[in-house]
Formats: C-alpha cells, structure tokens, sequence
C-alpha cells in the first residue's frame, strides 16, 4: 500500500483522482494540499472537503496551498471545462464538515512517514516548491518519490501551443521543483491526453452504483466530456490527466520511460514550455539530476483499472 500526500485544484480529474485514491484499496491518502489552478484555492479546499465527507474520511486533512503563482500575476480559472465550482454541474452543500489544516501539515507529514510517503503533485507547482523553499530540499527528499502531472515534450501544449497548463501556471515554481526534487516522475500531456474515458465507460460504471460517490462520477465526467468535445471536435471522451498520475504510480510495468534532466522555461515567449534533451547522445548530467519522463503506456491496462477502481 503506497501513502499519497496529493497536491491537487479540485477541478474535476483532480476530484476523479481523490475518488480514485480513496476508493484504491493500494493507496492509503494521508492528505489532500489544495492550491489555485483549475478554480480557485478556496473553492479548490471545499471540493476536496465535500469528497472526503462523502467518503466518511474526516481523519484525512485538508491543507490549504497556495493562491497564486510566486510571480503575483493574476490567475486565470478554468469555469468552461471543470464547471463554475469545479466539479461540473454540482456544487458542494454549505455545511461542508471540514478536517482543513494549514500548510505546516505538509512538514509533519513528511516528518511523520519520511520514506513511507509519495508525493504526488497534479496541479498547479507554486505550493510543493513552497515546501522546498521553507524547510529545504533535504527535509522535503527525505520522501520515497514525487510524481508531477504536467509538461509535454515534442508535443503540443493544452494551454498555449507550447505549454501544458499545471507547467504554464507557476513555471518558476516548477523548475525550483524539478531542480531541488529527487526521484522525480514527470507525467506529461505525452501520456495524459490519451487516458481518455468516453460516454460508454461512464455509463458502465453507473451500472454498479455501490459506492459513496456514485451520484457525482456520471454527471462531474459527463461534464468534463462536454467540455472538451468543444475544445477538440470530434473527441468521444475526456483525458483523465490526474488519475493516470496515481496510476502510473501503482502500475510502473504499464509505462516506458527516458531518463532526462527537465527544466521548464519562464519567458514571456514560451512561459510554461518543458526542455529535456532528446538528442541520441544527450549532455551528460549528474544521475541525481534527472528526471523519469513517462512517454507511452497500455492504455488498456489503465481502462480496465479505472473501471474496476471506480467501482468498487
Ligand atoms: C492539468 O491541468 C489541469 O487543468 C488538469 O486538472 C490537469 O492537472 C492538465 O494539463
Ligand atoms: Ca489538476
């Protein structure tokens, strides 16, 4: 069983991603640090709250990550693809029964499961590169591995035609990650925006409405398949970007990887854009430096766990 400490911005393959580590019997989720991206940081920190009550999960905290990029500018929120809240067509009820914390959890988590813990980051950088900022990189890679969901490399960005949008939202964030991490995975759009789940998957998981979360799954994804059949005519489903994070997480076998050193650029040009060297002999760089980029994997052997995850 992995311990998860997920930094995420509910948002709704952040809220499927929460589902899907609460109701994954190999993943025990010790807290959910919620920052802005996909909405803002407060709503982020309700929706995560309002799946931890409908899991019955008071004892997980929630902690609350950063508002905005380092660099101050305003953010921009995506209402169009995850719903005006976050979650689609469903907004959180007001008597939220909430276990939120602030960010000083993180510390004691790490202190607390050292080894034990992943850390899995599917939003927006600026509250993980807070961590390695305030106690050190050394305190912070005291942990077993991150994993990152976000870049694309030779592959074109979602948010810009160069950038990936968790990349694009803080790149000074995510370089100071990706430069002070250790064992770092990068999951980029290379892999993510082929883990789509279509209409006909939906609806055979709403075949067995067993679980706490079962009233939400069909109308957040049916939502989010709305959404990007707008943004990419054509397409009968939605990329599951976060929850094939935590996949990748507990399915290594399913991928093939490169090892490479990834920065990420912060200019104005192309703010957000993932630099690795590709070439047939690439620079050399110190092991502890690079980077395990994910660039294919069984798209089949990550259908079949996501149905089975989700209904259990
Ligand atoms: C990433 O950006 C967010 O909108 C999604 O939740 C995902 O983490 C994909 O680019
Ligand atoms: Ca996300």
């Amino acid at each position: 069983m992995k311990k998860v400490l997920l930094f995420g911005d509910p948002g709704i393959d952040d809220a499927i991603a929460i589902i899907y580590a609460l109701l994954n019997p190999q993943i025990d989720l010790v807290g959910v640090v919620t920052g802005y991206g996909n909405v803002d940081e407060k709503q982020a920190t309700d929706n995560a709250s309002y799946l931890l009550q409908l899991a019955g999960r008071p004892d997980i905290p929630v902690i609350r990550g950063a508002r905005g990029p380092f660099t101050g500018e305003l953010v921009t929120y995506y209402p169009e693809i995850h719903g005006p809240e976050g979650l689609g067509p469903i907004r959180p009820p007001e008597n939220l029964v909430t276990n939120v914390q602030d960010y000083r959890t993180v510390f004691d988590l790490i202190s607390t499961y050292k080894k034990e813990l992943t850390i899995v980051d599917v939003g927006r950088s600026t509250s993980l590169a807070t961590a390695f900022i305030i106690v050190g990189p050394e305190k912070v890679n005291q942990v077993d591995s991150i994993y990152l969901m976000g870049g694309n490399f030779l592959y074109p960005g979602n948010v810009t035609s160069v950038a990936e949008a968790n990349f694009h939202g803080d790149p000074i964030a995510t370089d100071l990650v990706l430069e002070k991490g250790r064992n770092i995975t990068v999951v980029p759009l290379n892999v993510t925006n082929t883990a789509i789940i279509s209409p006909e998957t939906v609806n055979l998981i709403s075949r067995y409405p067993y679980n706490p979360f079962s009233s939400l799954i069909k109308p957040i994804i049916e939502f989010y398949i709305d959404a990007y059949k707008k943004l990419i005519p054509g397409l009968n489903g939605a990329p599951m970007h976060d929850v094939l994070t935590l996949f990748a997480l507990l399915n290594p076998q399913a991928f093939q990887s490169i090892s490479r050193r990834v920065r990420v650029d912060a200019s104005e040009l192309s703010r957000g854009r993932t630099i690795a060297d590709f070439r047939a002999k690439p620079e050399a760089q110190p092991p502890e430096s690079l980077e395990r980029i994910l660039l294919q994997y069984d798209y089949n052997a990550f259908l079949a766990d996501f149905v089975s995850t989700m209904t259990n």
